[in-house]
């Protein structure tokens, strides 16, 4: 069998649906905002920066993640961040990207909703440029209160033409998807598609997955992968054609491994598998990254990493057109290469 090569992978169209906006803050451009905004984050030094990223499991990563987000202030740091992101997507050969917002990190340390997102759809429309269509899914925060979503839900209003969906992330210890079942329903009415975290080797992980999908309507779980455990809820989602997007560098990071094996498994079954970056900066690599740790450590085909990116436009949230416009870019490009 011919290795996948690193080249073939970072040429193809592919799109991204699980990468969250602060966890591409940068050492670089953490250190530069500091700066800028004159924060004191107890570091000076890219190595220094470093050297804090060290957490085996979601607890012990999300307890570095939201204490280096003070260094964004204002509506041009939000700018900023996004804006570097999207160039490395460009480079990526990323055509469409789904990207997740943490609105509550930052109002509950005093940012305005609105400087948040005015600075991220700033950056969204300036990357048209660079051939990169992107929005923005807004994600509750789950260990924060249910009246705490509601009410990041009613300040998102204003801006719904800017979001295109709700997910649910941070710590899911004790925070199950149900939790939240009355703003996810709100969510919904108000024409906006639904996603939910349902993180690796979770306790409750199947349950969870489960009020996710049979309660909440979810159309895409979040990594998930332990839904191997159950052939019923893996036949449910094929069926379905429910996404789910894996994250395998992240998976490293936070679990003993990538899950390599059973996203290998949910592919053979048919389930609508995609894989992404999550938090690249903190977890060692962009999308092309993760492809190719997974290609090289478990043996994918050309023929499943070609499934993996043709999936990833497919669960996307653009309309049928667009779907078919970046399958045809597909076509073309492994026709060529
Ligand atoms: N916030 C950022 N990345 C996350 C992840 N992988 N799981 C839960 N919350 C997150
Ligand atoms: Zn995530």
């Amino acid at each position: 069998m011919t290795k996948v090569t690193r080249e073939f992978i970072d040429g193809l169209p592919k799109a991204e649906l699980h990468l969250h906006i602060e966890g591409t803050l940068e050492p670089e451009l953490k250190l530069k905002l500091a700066k800028r905004n004159h924060v004191d984050i107890g570091q000076t030094t890219i190595e220094e920066v470093r050297k804090t990223y060290q957490y085996d499991d979601l607890a012990s990563f999300l307890a570095v993640y939201y204490p280096a987000m003070d260094v964004l202030q204002h509506e041009q740091d939000f700018y900023d961040l996004a804006f570097d992101y999207l160039r490395r997507a460009a480079a990526n050969n990323i055509r469409h990207v789904e990207i997740f917002f943490d609105p509550q990190a930052h109002t509950s340390r005093g940012i305005p909703f609105a400087t948040v997102i005015n600075g991220l759809h700033r950056a969204i429309v300036d990357a048209r440029a660079m051939n990169v269509d992107a929005d923005l899914v807004m994600c509750f925060l789950r260990d924060f209160s249910k009246e705490s979503a509601r009410k990041t839900l009613l300040e998102a209003m204003p801006f719904k033409d800017w979001i295109l969906g709700v997910g649910l992330d941070s710590d899911e210890h004790n925070n199950p998807p149900l939790k939240f079942a009355r703003q996810y329903e709100d969510a919904a009415a108000a024409g906006l598609h639904l996603t939910a975290h349902c993180d690796i080797d979770q306790v409750g992980s199947i349950d969870h997955i489960r009020q996710a999908l049979e309660i909440m309507g979810v159309e895409r779980i979040d990594h998930g992968t332990n839904i191997v455990e159950d052939p019923d809820l893996v036949a449910f989602v094929a069926n379905h054609g429910i996404g789910m997007t894996t994250c395998p560098l992240s998976n490293s990071f936070v679990s003993p491994e990538m899950k390599g094996d059973e996203i290998k498994e949910l592919l053979g079954k048919g389930v609508k598998v995609c894989v992404n970056s999550d938090d690249p900066a903190y977890f060692g690599g962009y999308v092309n990254d993760n492809y190719a740790a997974l290609a090289d450590q478990f043996s994918l085909t050309r023929d499943q990493v070609i499934q993996i990116a043709r999936n990833s436009f497919d669960v996307s949230w653009i309309s049928d057109e667009k779907k078919a416009l970046y399958q045809a870019q597909i076509d073309d490009y492994i026709a060529n290469n």
